[in-house]
């Protein structure tokens, strides 16, 4: 590991001493949605607050020359994986209907509409017909070998699809979610979009449902990155979420009759929806099976689950934060349906914390005590034009040359170890997924007035 020399004056002009414990929850989570905004691909609107980052990738088309510009850029490269892209939609409107006091509080409901609508105009457009759907754009290694800058790129961009040959349940049923969820978001504001997206929610569903298989095995290059494991759990949530959009029972037929294969499941991420089923499910329907399920699931990872020594639950290497605070969240919402409130309540803000400052660093740019600085993150490591911005800029150990405020980088080793380093991209990069139950729970914390 290369050591880091951090600009002092930089530093020092982003710390604001945090007592432990004690937090601006309204502040990060109006740093995630500026987040949310430095991640956007395609035409930028005139009211962009992010205002280093210009329009890129314009020319993102279909095998057809369909329009597939905009959405986001998954994390600290420019592929757009619509895999965790959906997810984090889902769970951002997940955040939004649930805690909407606490966005109001925050001032900031408008700004969560922005960043969900940038998805889901995305994933409409991706729905080329009832069973085509782009679940990618950008190859994975052609994109990782270029550092630069978004609007700089001259790499091919190919398009990637699921079909009826080609199945993606678990991609198709992801987006389902998500366009199911923003449907019961906008239904107060414009119900004419909140019914698009209803209808796309269905004929993607019925796409997974009908079509089985694995969409990494459908769009291979997505391997590189987000192999997915399971469709049935994806079956099962987007049948929820369009359960809650519907009331259609239909829906929780589909649950019936995927549940032995889904039941003995876990976790919560991108790739396993395990957790925010069962407790969706629970509330949706109070069915004690459904409870039983989540309350084992917190239970065990709670009072059983790895740890680091400084009590951040320790899943898995890459990304570790993500995963603390995705439990956390199931787990808050759990809490939220009067199951062991206060010490799941207790443990999420304990979780959230430690990502905030009581580790003894924020985890969080450009928010706290001693934020990173060197996030692995093509775009805010470039100055601007007209630098030259390419892997020596990669290399370097000078802090990144834009601050990407509210973004989450991966975190800590099992150690509580960090190293502010560029080139650790486990720990240092950030991504669309790592902020979305980030950013829901902070929502509900702003709510519950802590
Ligand atoms: C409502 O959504 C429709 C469909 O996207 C759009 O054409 C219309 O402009 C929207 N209306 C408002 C008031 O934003
Ligand atoms: C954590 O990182 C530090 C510094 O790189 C290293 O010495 C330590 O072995 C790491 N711990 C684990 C569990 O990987």
């Amino acid at each position: 590991m290369k050591p880091c020399s951090l600009g002092v004056a930089y530093l020092f002009s982003f710390i604001t001493l945090a007592v432990a414990g004690s937090y601006d929850y309204k502040d990060a989570l109006q740093k995630s949605l500026l987040f949310y905004e430095a991640q956007r691909s395609g035409k930028l609107p005139a009211d962009q607050k992010v205002t280093w980052r210009h329009d890129s990738a314009l020319n993102d088309k279909g095998e057809n020359g369909e329009d597939l510009t905009g959405g986001y850029f998954d994390a600290g490269d420019f592929v757009k994986f619509g895999f965790p892209m959906a997810y984090t939609t889902t769970v951002l409107s997940w955040g939004l209907l649930d805690h909407h006091k606490g966005y109001e509080t925050a001032g900031s409901v408008e700004e969560c509409l922005k960043a969900i609508k940038w998805a889901t105009d995305y994933f409409i457009k991706c729905h080329v017909s009832e069973y085509e759907y782009y679940g990618q754009v950008g190859s994975g290694t052609v994109d990782h070998a270029y550092w630069g800058r978004p609007e700089d790129m001259t790499m091919a961009r190919p398009a990637y699809k699921i079909t009826a040959s080609k199945p993606g349940s678990d991609l198709a049923a992801e987006t389902a979610a998500a366009l199911a969820a923003a449907s019961l978001v906008f239904r107060s504001s414009n119900a004419t979009y909140a019914n698009i997206l209803l209808q796309h929610a269905k004929q993607l569903y019925d796409f997974g449902y009908k079509y089985r298989g694995i969409f990494s095995n459908s769009i291979t290059d997505s391997q590189c990155c987000y192999t997915s494991t399971h469709y049935e759990d994806e079956l099962v949530w987007g049948a929820a979420w369009l359960y809650r959009a519907t009331n259609d029972k239909t829906y929780l037929t589909y649950v019936d009759a995927l549940w032995d294969s889904f039941k003995n499941m876990y976790g919560f991420d991108w790739d396993q929806k395990f957790g925010g089923a069962v407790v969706l499910l629970a509330k949706l329907t109070g069915d004690s099976k459904y409870s039983t399920a989540i309350t084992n699931y917190c239970n065990y990872v709670f009072q059983q689950g790895s740890r680091t020594s400084k009590g951040l639950i320790f899943i898995y290497d890459w990304g570790p934060l993500r995963y603390a605070l995705n439990i956390a969240y199931v787990c808050l919402q759990a809490a939220d349906l009067g199951i062991n409130t206060a010490s799941y309540r207790a443990e999420a803000k304990k979780q959230m914390d430690y990502a905030l400052g009581d580790a003894g660093r924020s985890y969080v740019i450009g928010f706290g005590n001693n934020p990173p600085t060197h996030a692995h993150h093509r775009a805010a490591s470039c100055p601007d034009k007209p630098a030259v911005c390419n892997w020596d800029t990669y290399h370097g150990s000078q802090p990144n040359a834009h601050v990407l405020y509210g973004g989450l980088v991966g975190g800590p080793n099992k150690s509580d170890i960090f190293v502010d380093d560029r080139t650790d991209w486990r720990h240092s990069e950030v991504g669309c997924d790592y902020n979305a139950c980030f950013q829901s729970m902070l929502a509900h914390f702003v709510e519950l007035g802590y």
